[in-house]
């Protein structure tokens, strides 16, 4: 399927739930969120439905994220049915890495092929003021796990002047280390991101370069995912290091995808509230024919970009998701 613009859309992330098992300041409030009723969370039976649905419109990767996805019991009944769906090509999950390890072996053989594990520190003490939780060592593991068993392992750490500054080229270093790739991401204005100062891409190369030497950036167009990142390469290291930069480099141009969220609302863009609730349609008995033209309807209005800067300067956007980012899953 396309948008207005002739964007092509071929990646659903989907939120399967909005309960997290960290409490990482910038992108969860102090005292939690308030939780959707279990009964407004979309059944597995639910998401599988939409996911059949949007499959046969043309979307080829499925991301799963939260909140934590790894929360959400019988997750992986959910991979194993997407797993089935023709036209899937890609079904990754964005995790924080604490419950993956032991969940490892039953995500790999239900059908997962690729998983991003967000880490802003490897020092145990600033991972537990950073996220509220003592897991550092156990995310780390599960990063081992995940490399060890050859899938596609990718780590994210949003830089962020108020603890990870110091930090930066160390969390780079597993990427020397192992066969991962470190993406780094900037922060954005997204619900208590406003209150934090992120370190945009070009000084987080700069510093990088100071310890590793140069980077030199890969050919355009060479993807290693299907996401809006930039790859880099360092001598001697294993895996890549990425940037996914909202802020310094728009790239809403190519933006490739739309997201459900766990109480079945499909949103159009990471920053705008439009979009369609398709929960009254599959609850109300609507047949996939009417769900497939709500969807189609939706993604013509897709917006064109972000107003991310102006977020950032004059509060907030008008319509801009009152959301928080632990309810949108990145
Ligand atoms: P791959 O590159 O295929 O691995 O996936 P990805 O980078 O799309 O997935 P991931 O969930 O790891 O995304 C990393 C972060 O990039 C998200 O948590 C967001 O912070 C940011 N991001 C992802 N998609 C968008 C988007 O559409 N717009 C903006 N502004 N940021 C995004
Ligand atoms: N800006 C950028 N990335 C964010 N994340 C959470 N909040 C923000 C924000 N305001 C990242 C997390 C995780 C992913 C799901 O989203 O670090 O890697
Ligand atoms: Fe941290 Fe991700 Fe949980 Fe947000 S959803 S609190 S970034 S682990």
């Amino acid at each position: 399927m396309q948008d207005h613009f002739g964007r092509r859309i071929d990646y659903l992330r989907i939120s399967v739930t909005d309960k997290c098992n960290l409490r990482c300041k910038y992108c969860m409030p102090p005292g939690g969120v308030e939780l959707i009723p279990h009964e407004e969370v979309l059944s597995l039976e639910e998401l599988a439905r939409v996911t059949g649905i949007m499959a046969g419109l043309g979307i080829r990767n499925v991301r799963f994220t939260g909140g934590e996805p790894l929360v959400r019991k019988n997750l992986v009944r959910l991979i194993e049915a997407v797993h089935e769906m023709e036209g899937i090509q890609e079904i990754a999950l964005t995790t924080n890495g604490v419950l993956l390890e032991e969940q490892l072996p039953a995500l790999l053989q239900a059908g997962l092929t690729a998983v991003n594990i967000s880490l802003d520190t490897i020092n145990p003490r600033i991972f537990q003021e950073i996220t509220g939780v003592d897991a550092c060592e156990k995310v780390l593991s599960a990063i081992e796990k995940s490399a060890a068993s050859g899938i596609r392992t990718k780590i994210n750490c949003v830089p962020c002047r108020e603890w990870n500054e110091g930090e930066l080229a160390e969390v780079a270093g597993l990427a020397r280390q192992l066969p991962v790739d470190v993406r780094f991401i900037e922060l954005m204005p997204v619900g208590c991101g406003r209150q934090f100062h992120g370190i945009p891409t070009g000084e987080v190369l700069e510093r990088l370069a100071a310890r590793y030497g140069t980077a030199r950036p890969l050919a355009d167009g060479v993807k290693r995912g299907n996401g809006p990142a930039q790859y880099y390469e360092f001598d001697d290291f294993i895996g890549k290091i990425g940037f996914i930069s909202p802020m310094s480099h728009k790239f809403c141009g190519e933006c490739n995808r739309i997201r459900l969220t766990a109480e079945g609302r499909l949103k159009l863009c990471l920053q705008y509230n439009t979009g369609v609730e398709l929960k009254p349609l599959l609850r109300h008995g609507a047949s996939d024919e009417e769900i497939r033209a709500a969807v189609l309807e939706a993604v013509e209005q897709k917006p064109m970009h972000h107003d991310f800067e102006q977020t950032a300067e004059a509060g907030s956007a008008q319509d801009s998701d009152s959301r928080k980012m632990v309810q949108i899953g990145g």
